[in-house]
């Protein structure tokens, strides 16, 4: 089988925040677990260095697109990597790979007659002498009276041209703008509109979406699919390349979802593999991102995919709700959030993955807030998973001179674990890391309780042979943990394969046990409770308000 995996790519244009990682996270447990299943795994993503989030910024910082690029992308980078991300290939919307790519995309839905010229009425600033962008427009939204950006109303969903917005203003200077015209190119969605309602028909039949992304792409073609244009005039991004379209450039709806096609070709021309072995219609296919970007996965790739002639359309849609933090929606311009690069300084990836797994806002907005991060960590990693692991290893340390009993494992005990396999692997291929987790976290309750009843410290001095089978079962069911719990906290897996030297995992329940403890360190500390307060001061002394 192969898998493709594609996580969502975020703007270069501002630090990431949890809301991030929450949206993004179910693509590293898919990707990790699908490999532990010996599939072929292909998992990309990339920083999104083009169009208006990235020039606004640099216009704010008197500086240019390419340094805001760079200094994200980086930063992108190596939070990604220390969260554990394992993308086969984490690349960027400015790399030369993928503006050769989208233009050659770009000419072949032209051949395909899927795009066409239209002469255009555009919001025009006269002040800056310049057309603006979608995000450059701001307003009301026709549909729900809210204040919307001419993109997309963040308010009811809604899919906007920035001309529909009421009482229209220039982000930059506040003007109202007028309006001008000029030629763009159209893509004709409204030619799949057959498709894809056969398309989500399917979605709907085997539930491969989450709910959220199925209801508002049943609202998109219900109200029909219209044909939008797909160029912009945009300061930074990818050309259109046609003589005369002197900076028109290609828009994100084609420009940045490509990615996940150019990505794949990148990856795959590096790594000596062929890319249609990932992109057939076999493939099942994994889109991961925050309930914002839906209609870029459910209407508008599979849209270009079909004029593309690709048959590789979204199988999988797990598009999350949002995280809020202290029970308040985020903000990122009032610095109400929590940056990953500042929560990755103080505490381990895996409290972070954990947290945003157990919590994750799967089907409703959840909630981070300091305290249940901190008793999250010290009662569930630390006091079900930590304490299970390090009291078993520390005692054979002690009773057995660190030699892992040769015992039969109990039949009981290979029943229950083979179950938490088939269990926790249907969950996570549904999408619902959550549910898996809280399978895996029974298993260890009752790896505890099992220790608790044997109580191997008074076996031992009365009947060896029974603490023998004890321990001998408790570190089966610690390797079985190990494997279990790698796509969600890799890091704590790599400390007991490290103290256990075990070297492969599979996604299989596994019953050889080896022969010796290494050494035995602690699989977590405990978390201050002073941190709650701690955290909660620097959280409130950041807010400014914009
Ligand atoms: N960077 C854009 C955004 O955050 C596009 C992300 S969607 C993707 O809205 F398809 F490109 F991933
Ligand atoms: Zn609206």
């Amino acid at each position: 089988m192969t898998i493709f995996i594609g996580g969502a790519w975020p703007y270069a244009n501002g630090s990431l925040h949890l809301g991030h990682v929450a949206a993004l996270l179910p693509g590293d447990i898919l990707a990790r677990y699908f490999r532990q299943k010996g599939e072929n795994v292909l998992y990309v993503s990339g920083s999104d260095c083009n169009g208006t989030p990235i020039s606004i910024r640099a216009q704010q910082e008197h500086t240019t697109v390419e340094e805001i690029a760079d200094r994200y992308h980086h930063e992108f980078y190596q939070c990604f990597s220390r969260l554990g991300f394992s993308f086969d290939l984490y690349t960027r919307t400015d790399a030369w790979h993928h503006h050769q790519s989208v233009q050659e995309i770009f000419l072949a839905l032209l051949k395909n007659k899927y795009l066409y010229k239209r002469t255009v009425e555009q919001a025009y600033c006269q002040k800056d002498k310049q057309f603006l962008p979608d995000r450059f427009v701001e307003g009301i939204c026709p549909q729900c009276k809210q204040k919307a950006r001419g993109d997309q109303c963040d308010h009811c969903s809604a899919i906007l041209d920035p001309l529909e917005l009421e009482e229209k203003r220039c982000k930059i200077c506040g003007e109202t703008p007028v309006i001008q015209k000029t030629e763009h190119f159209y893509f004709a969605f409204s030619k799949f509109q057959q498709e894809m309602e056969t398309y989500l028909k399917e979605a709907v039949e085997k539930q491969l979406w989450r709910e959220n992304a199925l209801a508002l792409t049943k609202r998109y073609l219900q109200e029909g699919l219209p044909d939008r244009a797909v160029t912009r005039d945009l300061p930074n991004g990818i050309d259109v390349p046609l003589e005369g379209y002197d900076g028109k450039k290609i828009y994100v709806w084609i420009e940045a979802v490509s990615g996940y096609l150019t990505a794949s070709m990148e990856a795959c021309k590096k790594k000596g593999m062929n890319v249609e072995d990932y992109w057939n219609e076999e493939t099942i296919s994994y889109y991961v991102h925050g309930k914002d970007n839906i209609p870029f996965h459910s209407v508008i790739w599979p849209s270009i995919l079909l004029g593309l002639g690709k048959k590789s359309l979204p199988t999988h849609i797990i598009s999350s709700e949002y995280l809020t933090l202290e029970k308040r929606k985020l903000s990122t311009s009032q610095n109400w959030a929590v940056w990953v690069p500042y929560i990755l300084q103080k505490y381990d990836p895996d409290s972070i993955r954990y947290f945003l797994t157990i919590n994750a806002p799967e089907a409703r907005d959840t909630d981070f807030s300091w305290r249940e991060f901190i008793y999250s960590h010290n009662s569930e990693l630390l006091g079900a998973y930590g304490n299970f692991v390090n009291r078993t290893l520390k005692f054979i340390q002690k009773a057995m001179n660190s030699k892992i009993p040769e015992k039969q494992i109990s039949k009981s005990i290979i029943t229950t674990t083979e179950e938490v396999y088939k269990k926790a692997g249907e969950w996570i291929e549904k999408g619902s890391g959550k549910k898996a987790v809280e399978e895996i976290f029974s298993y260890i309750r009752y790896g505890n309780r099992y220790f608790d009843q044997q109580k191997p410290w008074e076996q031992v001095k009365v009947n060896k042979e029974e603490g023998e089978i004890t321990l001998a079962n408790c570190t089966y069911i610690i390797i079985n943990l190990a494997q279990l719990l790698e796509p969600f906290v890799p890091y704590s897996t790599q400390r007991i394969r490290d103290m256990l030297g075990i070297k492969k995992i599979e996604w299989k329940h596994q019953h050889t046990l080896p022969s010796e403890i290494l050494h035995v360190t602690p699989l977590f500390e405990r978390l201050d409770l002073g941190l709650i307060e701690e955290e909660l001061t620097v959280l409130l002394d950041g807010v400014t308000n914009v």
